[in-house]
């Protein structure tokens, strides 16, 4: 995010019904392993066996192609199209994931045996990226907490770090003159976000496995946190008893913070929060332009997190 580029993405050509409709097909037809081609990207998406749940907002949802063809992951390079253009070497199965530090469980996981241990949940989220772009998500996924609770977390836990991989050969972002952040990526929540039921480790969106560019084969997803704490591609999980440093809080702390809780009182030094443009919606006159909610609108269910909590200086 060195500087804010307004979106340059048109608009849709699927219609959330068509691609609901199609979904609904997949789930129906499709045997479980069954693949299919993404069109955006060269990954090869595989059908999920989901249930629905009662996290959903009453909003549009941002169609398919402009979730996988609009995307931040700068280990494929800056450029919003980046992702989806160069990922399609990117192997992301098989893969474990290992959680350590404070707990009394320490593990590697294969992800594959999560997503038969864990139902794997359909929950529509809003996802507000610090730029000021928006969009309304299908994720699926499992609560984190599921997680942190198979390795039993230590009193003395604080916070869980995370960290995304590091494979040079197949992320074109991360090698040569196309470096711009330090690598690994990094980030990290307090031990009672993480636990937080909206908290979620997404392994699909729109009931197939998650594309590369949004972050394969497992993601976190924080609601109501701007969208750069959704570390992608996530290989390590560690439960510490010190703030995590996360990767844009060290690459520019004037302008990124550790909490990072959307709020559209709290400006960017270099641009409002106030307002929202949702991404599949451009149109004439401003239409597609939302107002910010307080913590994207996940208030009643988070903000008690906080109390007591000066959220100007805590950013
Ligand atoms: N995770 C990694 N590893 N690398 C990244 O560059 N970008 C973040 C976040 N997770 C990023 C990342 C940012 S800035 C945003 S807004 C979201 O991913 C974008 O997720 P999406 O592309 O799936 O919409």
């Amino acid at each position: 995010m060195p500087s804010y580029r307004p979106p340059k993405i048109a608009t849709s050509e699927i219609t959330p019904q068509q691609v609901y409709l199609r979904r609904r097909e997949f789930l129906g037809a499709a045997t479980l392993g069954a693949m299919a081609l993404y069109s955006a990207g060269k990954a090869s998406a595989a059908a999920l066996s989901v249930i629905e749940s009662k996290y959903t907002v009453d909003e549009k949802t941002t169609p398919l192609k402009d979730v996988t063809s609009y995307n931040n992951f700068y280990e494929f390079g800056l450029d919003k199209g980046d992702p989806a253009a160069l990922s399609g070497d990117f192997k992301p199965l098989p893969w474990t994931i290992k959680v350590d530090g404070m707990v009394n469980k320490p593990g590697t996981f294969d992800v594959e045996a999560l997503m038969k241990e864990f139902p794997i949940e359909s929950r529509t989220y809003r996802m507000r990226c610090v730029e000021a772009w928006s969009m309304v998500i299908p994720w699926d996924g499992f609560p984190l907490a599921s997680l942190l609770d198979k390795v039993e977390p230590l009193g003395s836990a604080k916070y869980v770090a995370f960290e995304t991989v590091v494979r040079p050969e197949e992320m074109p972002g991360q090698k040569g003159i196309f470096q711009s952040l330090d690598w690994p990526y990094l980030e990290g929540l307090r031990l009672d976000e993480a636990r937080h039921p909206l908290t979620l480790l997404a392994v699909g969106l729109y009931g197939e496995t998650l594309p590369n560019q949004n972050g394969a084969p497992i993601r976190l997803v924080v609601p109501w946190k701007y969208g750069f704490k959704g570390i992608k591609s996530i290989v390590r999980i560690t439960l510490t008893d010190r703030e995590p440093k996360n990767t844009w809080q060290v690459t520019n702390p004037q302008e990124y913070g550790f909490y990072a809780n959307v709020n559209p009182e709290v400006d960017h030094p270099r641009w409002s929060q106030a307002t929202e443009r949702r991404i599949g919606e451009s149109g004439f006159f401003g239409a597609g332009r939302h107002p910010t909610l307080p913590f994207n609108g996940y208030a009643d269910e988070v903000a008690s997190l906080y109390s007591g909590m000066d959220l100007k200086a805590n950013f």
